[in-house]
């Protein structure tokens, strides 16, 4: 319960408008937690100055690139991106949660991020940091890890400079440099005792969000891997529209209350990037029609990284070239003949009312179909005078993305290697 206070405290004193919905302070029951899209009232990170439709549509494209940069490099097992532009973007990963750290705890907010491993948290001090929320000094529960512990022999890119594990790191387009430290880590209910994280010290570059990381991927420092022990490696999310102002997305948190009798794919290990969920994507549906992809699109292959993955930070889902085209040729074909036109990487968009003749788009992965009605994969201006196919092409990797996932519960059954989708109204 002091937590939870503290956490209202804190969304209070980074909140500019106080008279925020009731339904934002609704506290974590058991080990289900709230999850907030990063620009939804409740959220202390949202845009001061709302932009247009169009403006955000823009936007989200843009953070996507360089997010989709930074999910190739690591396909590709290169370990820099060149930095994207220098402006201020806020966010690649979208959803955050609150989360409590230290003895006594201290409030913050962390962006789940399904494809990175270690935590990474803005420190007191920190250079170039949009905020700094974690003081180590007033923990009592604080350490710093040596070089010599084996956390720090699990981050790649550590270095040794002293005695504490020192790393550098680029995360979408920013650099970052951090030391490793170990606090007590809480999410719902239960603190991990002992969690070790990346203390950030330095930041370059916009796409660092400033609300940190939680790394919820299979690597070895990730939540899923430092929490096993509470939650068996089980996790699920249900996201909310990014339009919602209802906020009732969770973070659940363990295999209790999870949902039954849902169907299940299985969850692919690439040996290169074993941290990322890749799955099987055997093929798309327009409608009732099969659409004919070629099986290269869609092959797992580890050696190129090719395949599919699921990734919680990534906006607009992504299929390679080959797959992209005839998907979006048989949705058009579908639409029928209305004009079609363009708005910044989105190529299929309608300029005239759309109604019955959308179709839904079928997922179709081994074990599990998903289908999507047309709120999971059409993007509407406020006006209702533009409406966009809202997927795009992909140099290298399939990614199925957050919009795409949003009123759908997705459970990540680590300990069984498979992963669960099953509907729910989340918004
Ligand atoms: C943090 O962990 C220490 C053990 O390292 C424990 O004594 C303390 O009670 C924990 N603090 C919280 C807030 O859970
Ligand atoms: C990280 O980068 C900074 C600035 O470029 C450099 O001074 C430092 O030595 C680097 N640290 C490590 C651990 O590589
Ligand atoms: C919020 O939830 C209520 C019922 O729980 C629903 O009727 C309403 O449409 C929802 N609003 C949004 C914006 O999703
Ligand atoms: C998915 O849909 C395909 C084609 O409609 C069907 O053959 C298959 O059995 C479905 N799979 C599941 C798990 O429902």
């Amino acid at each position: 319960m002091e937590g939870l206070h503290l956490t209202i405290l804190f969304l209070l004193s980074l909140t500019v408008v106080h008279s925020i919905s009731p339904k934002c302070d609704l506290p974590s029951q058991g080990s289900t937690l709230r999850v907030y899209h990063v620009s939804s009232p409740c959220s202390p990170f949202r845009p001061k100055t709302a932009l247009s439709w169009e403006e955000s549509v823009l936007q989200m494209q843009a953070d996507d690139k360089t997010r989709l940069m930074y999910l190739t490099s690591l396909v590709a097992g290169r370990s820099f991106v060149p930095i994207g532009s220098g402006r201020q973007i806020i966010q690649s990963p979208t959803y955050i949660v609150k989360a409590s750290i230290g003895t006594p705890a201290q409030s913050l907010l962390m962006a789940l991020d399904t494809s990175a491993d270690m935590a990474l948290v803005p420190c007191a001090g920190c250079v170039g940091c949009s905020s700094s929320t974690y003081d180590s000094a007033k923990s009592a529960s604080f350490s710093s890890l040596t070089c010599g512990a084996d956390q720090c022999k699990q981050v790649q890119t550590s270095s040794c400079p002293g005695t504490t594990c020192s790393l550098n790191m680029t995360y979408g387009g920013s650099t970052l440099a951090a030391t490793l430290a170990q606090d007590n880590l809480t999410l719902a209910t239960d603190p991990v005792i002992g969690y070790s994280f990346g203390c950030i010290k330095q930041v370059t570059g916009g796409s660092f969000p400033p609300q940190g990381v939680l790394g919820l991927s299979r690597g070895p420092l990730s939540f899923i891997s430092q929490s096993k022990s509470l939650y068996t490696s089980t996790f699920s999310y249900c996201l909310p529209s990014f339009k919602s102002s209802n906020f009732s997305g969770t973070l659940r948190l363990g295999q209790f209350g999870q949902p039954k009798g849902i169907n299940y794919t299985p969850l692919l290990t690439n040996p290169k990037r074993p941290s990322l969920y890749y799955v099987n994507l055997l093929g798309v549906k327009v409608g009732s029609t099969m659409v004919n992809i070629p099986a290269s699109a869609l092959a797992f292959n580890p050696n190129t990284g090719g395949g599919t993955i699921v990734d919680s930070g990534t906006v607009f889902t992504r299929l390679v070239d080959g797959a992209y085209t005839a998907v979006r040729d048989e949705f058009r074909r579908r639409m029928g003949t209305a004009a079609v036109t363009s708005l910044g990487g989105f190529d299929t968009c309608y300029n005239v009312p759309v109604g019955k003749q959308v179709p839904t788009i079928t997922f179709m992965f081994a074990g599990l179909n998903m289908t999507l009605p047309p709120d999971n994969f059409l993007i509407h201006s406020s006006s209702g005078a533009t409406t966009c196919l809202a997927m795009s092409a992909s140099p290298a990797v399939n990614v199925i993305a957050n919009m795409q996932q949003q009123n759908h519960r997705l459970v990540f059954d680590v300990a069984n290697n498979r992963l669960g989708v099953s509907r729910e109204i989340c918004s």
